[in-house]
């Protein structure tokens, strides 16, 4: 199957301050056309910078982007246009996605304004009506103002503004981190409708294992701009590879409300400037060895479709001390 979207080997890096931060170092992957890949990691780990990069939102400093085989940075303006009509992105806080000013119809609407021009002004509004209809919402929405819907009927629009023009890719980054879990479940649900229905390729991006679960047929694990372990859903939540896959699982909050779902993966105390020779992870990982500090993990594949980074993958480390 040829791939939707890919990063081959993509570096970003940011400079400030006479200092580089290596956002995102030789990250590869793969989206296949329709697939459901969520992306896991810690604030910082590259998650945002994965997300824009694939949209082509923030330029490759090594490495390239993929998007239907085309590279992303040998693109005119024009091309780069018409490429993106095929993306779409949802944000942690939609509110502020939506200009205040427009009314939801309105917002909705854009991207048809703006990909299918041609189309009559009626024709715009009835298909922003049935999407609307189609994301549980009233499309007499379409007449109000962003500030006038809460949360949820937000995220609603947003994802409908998302769908309207028939992306092949949506990237979700923290679409449902800033609303009410049993909302998060309702827009987690819709989600997977959509894709079911249309076969649109979802890019999920959170911090929430669990509700990358529900979502995610394969996962990757982004630790501090590096991929440390990609695997499918089920491996990776049976069996991890990775110290750091297993701290992120370990420190899931459980359905149990209570002070004990304080994380237990010890604090990022390295600073991000800081370019290690060794693995990344060395600082804080229980099973750390003198090598790991001298040399950087290859990612390997393990087993079908998993790959892992981490110099002691095969004695188990990841998966033994559960
Ligand atoms: N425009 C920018 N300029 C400078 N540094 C940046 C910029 N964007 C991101 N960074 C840095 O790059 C690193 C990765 O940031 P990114 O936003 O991709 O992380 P993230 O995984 O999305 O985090 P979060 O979970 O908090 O959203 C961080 O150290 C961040 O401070
Ligand atoms: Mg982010």
């Amino acid at each position: 199957m040829t791939a939707l979207a890919a990063l081959e080997q993509l570096v970003v890096e940011f400079r400030g301050g006479g200092r580089v931060l290596r956002a995102l170092d030789e990250v590869s992957l793969v989206i296949a056309p329709g697939e459901s890949l969520g992306v896991v990691g810690e604030s910082g780990s590259g998650k945002s910078t994965l997300a824009r990069a694939l949209l082509g939102l923030v330029a490759a400093d090594r490495g390239r982007v993929l998007f239907g085989g085309a590279d992303l940075a040998t693109l005119g303006g024009a091309e780069l246009r018409r490429l993106r009509r095929r993306m779409a992105i949802i944000f942690q806080n939609p509110a502020a996605s939506f200009d205040p000013r427009q009314t939801i119809g309105d917002s909705v609407g854009e991207p048809l304004a703006v990909h299918e021009p041609a189309l009559a002004r009626a024709a715009r509004r009835a298909r922003v009506a049935a999407l609307l209809e189609r994301t549980g919402l009233d499309p007499a929405l379409a007449a109000r103002r962003p500030h006038e819907l809460s949360g949820g009927p937000c995220q609603r629009a947003a994802i409908a503004r998302a769908m309207i023009a028939s992306p092949q890719l949506v990237v979700c980054d923290e679409a449902v981190s800033a609303l009410d879990v049993s909302v998060q479940a309702q827009i987690v649900n819709l989600l997977l409708e959509l894709r079911r229905e249309n076969g649109v390729a979802l890019l999920f991006i959170s911090h929430n294992l669990a509700v990358v679960r529900r979502l995610a047929s394969r996962v990757l694990v982004l630790y501090r701009g590096r991929v440390v372990e990609v695997a499918p859903r089920e491996a990776l939540y049976a069996a991890p590879r990775h110290p750091y896959t297993r701290l992120l699982l370990d420190s899931v909050p459980s359905l149990v409300p209570a002070a004990s779902q304080a994380p237990r993966v010890p604090p990022e105390t390295a600073s991000p400037f800081a370019r290690d020779r060794g693995c990344a992870f060395v600082a804080r990982c229980p099973f750390a060895i003198r090598r790991c500090a001298e040399v950087a993990p290859p990612l390997e594949t393990v087993a079908p479709g998993q790959a892992v980074a981490c110099l002691r993958w095969r004695e188990g480390v990841a998966t033994r001390c559960a």
